[in-house]
This record gives structure tokens, sequence and C-alpha cells, in this order.
């Protein structure tokens, strides 16, 4: 069978408080085609409310090329004023969390903005308020969805998500995810190839029982710190809300994966400096987050021999 090849990015966070533009969609989408990749994927927090970039979802939805692209629901999708429905329509999605069979692969998209309230009852992230203590389960409902999914599919199958499968600082679900894939794989070798997630603006790769979990860094924006710095020009500084509490990439971070049935993993990575030299450690700042990475103004790149005799 033949290799899957895409390109993921994560996080681009496209929203008034930024200054962040439409550029580096449109250079993601040249790389892509350019690349000659199968489809597109982004991990979440592409833009805070849909209902307001259009255009920008334009450059994605209904790209030039004509490549397949996917959405992934992050939180921030969520923290506006766009209702869930309509983030699913802007998006294009058949559901919040959903799967789609492709060129012999199975691609599954989750939603990690569950959360359970003050009754112990698991309900979706309303719109219109920051993120709940306690966001980023699957819930019930979906875990199981999640396993039927993966066993009744003829396919490998490849898992997208906005927060982490790979640690509990993660999703909250993410140790029952890891021993469901266990289980599966081995009883069904190479049934998951890769679990790919964003939200964290950091990078890491690691392989567990041959699955390789791929944080994915942030297109543009790395660091965050509450207290605005000062390091920008006042030009800069003044252009957007937010921009001084960000260390910002200079490049718009994206990485291509070529993954085979086996479990041959290539994950080609790109480099970037920050902009204006404002980095956590210009600022004397620890960007450890609750996982202990940090932030770095990069993707890895990363091969994983054949693992799976299929
Ligand atoms: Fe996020």
């Amino acid at each position: 069978m033949n290799a899957l090849y895409f390109c993921v990015f994560a996080d681009y966070h496209r929203f008034s408080g930024y200054p962040i533009g439409v550029d580096g969609l449109v250079q993601i989408m040249d790389d892509a085609a350019a690349h000659g990749v199968q489809f597109v994927i982004h991990l979440g927090d592409l833009c805070h409310d849909a209902n307001y970039y259009s255009d920008f979802l334009s450059i994605y939805n209904e790209n030039k090329y004509n490549i397949p692209v996917f959405h992934c629901i992050g939180n921030h999708e969520l923290e506006g004023s766009t209702p869930l429905a309509q983030v699913r329509q802007k998006y294009g999605m058949p559901a919040n969390y959903y799967y789609e069979d492709f060129n012999g692969y199975r691609l599954i998209v989750l939603d990690t903005n569950y959360y359970i309230n003050e009754y112990g009852k698991t309900v979706h992230m309303p719109p219109g308020h920051s993120t709940p203590t306690g966001t980023y389960h699957l819930g019930e409902k979906q875990l199981a969805w999640l396993e039927e999914t993966i066993r009744a599919s003829e396919n490998p199958c490849l898992i997208f998500s906005h927060a982490s499968l790979e640690l509990p600082q993660g999703c909250r679900d993410a140790l029952a995810v890891r021993q469901m894939i266990r289980t599966i794989n081995e009883e069904h070798p190479g049934r998951v190839l890769m679990c790919l997630n964003g939200h964290y603006h950091r990078n890491n790769i690691a392989a567990h029982d041959g699955v390789v979990f791929f944080d994915v860094n942030a297109v543009y924006n790395g660091y965050w710190q509450n207290t605005p710095h000062k390091g920008f020009p006042e030009e800069y500084a003044n252009s957007a809300r937010l921009a001084s509490n960000v260390c910002v990439h200079k490049d718009p971070l994206h990485a291509f994966v070529r993954v085979t049935p086996q479990g041959e993993v290539d994950i080609e990575g790109m480099e970037t400096t920050y902009l204006y030299d404002v980095s956590p450690e210009s600022l004397g700042a620890n960007s450890a987050n609750s996982f202990g990475r940090k932030s770095e103004p990069r993707i890895s790149s990363y091969h994983q021999d054949a693992v799976w005799n299929v």
C-alpha cells in the first residue's frame, strides 16, 4: 500500500488580538502544493471566531491547488462568540469529531473540548467565555466511539486532536487512549500508527509502543507570558492588543509527514528564528510547560523505521 504524505500545522491563532495576518497560511498552502502532499490538516486554534475570518478560511478551504484539507477544533475556536455549530459550518466539518477513510488510511479527528461540570456531567465547552477548568476531556461517549472507529477500520489509523493524547497533563483521557491503542495494536499490529496534536505551542516527537506522538508547534505564537514584554519596536507592539505577550516565530512553522502501514515515519520539520530576536531566553523566562517542554522556534525532523510486520 502507498505511503500517506501530508502537511500538518497547528495553532495559527488568526485573531484581532494578535498581529498575525493571512500570509502564513498562503505560504503553508504554497509549500504543501510544492511538496505534492495528499492533504493538509490543522490541529485546532486556527482562528478565534470563525464567523469573522471568511477570507482567511477560504485560503484553506477553497485553496487554489484543490488540495483536500481537514479541520480539527481547538479551544480558542469556541472562546469567541461563534458557537460550535457555526464553527463546524464555517470549517466544513461533518461533525465535531469524525473520521474519513483516505487513500487507504483512516484519519480520525477528535474533539478534546469536553469538560466535566460541577454536577459531574460531561458537557461541551460553550462559546463566549474562556476555557473552563478541567476541559480537554474526550468524554465517555467519544472514547467509546474512538474504540469502535479504530476496531472497525480496515485501514491503519492516524489520530488527530488538539490536546495531547501522549501524557495525562494533556487530554485528561490520554492514558485511557494510550491503553486502548496498546491493546488494539497487540490484537491488530499497526492498526494505529500515529497521534498528532497541537495546543501547547511546543515541539516534541516521541514514540511509545511503536506509535509516534507528534506534538506540533504553533505556526507563529511561541512563548506566552501574562505580562507584556518590552522587546518589540513600538509600532509592532502597538499593532495588536496581545502583541507583546508573545515571542513570535519569524516564519510560519509547519511540517510534512510520510507514514507507511508498517509504521515507518518520516517527519520533515523546519527551523526559524524569533521575530526581533525576542526569545524566552532574551526575556530571562523559563518557558517549560507542565510537560517540561520549552519553547523553541522549530519543528524537529524525525525518522522511525518500520515497526509492524504487516
Ligand atoms: Fe489551544
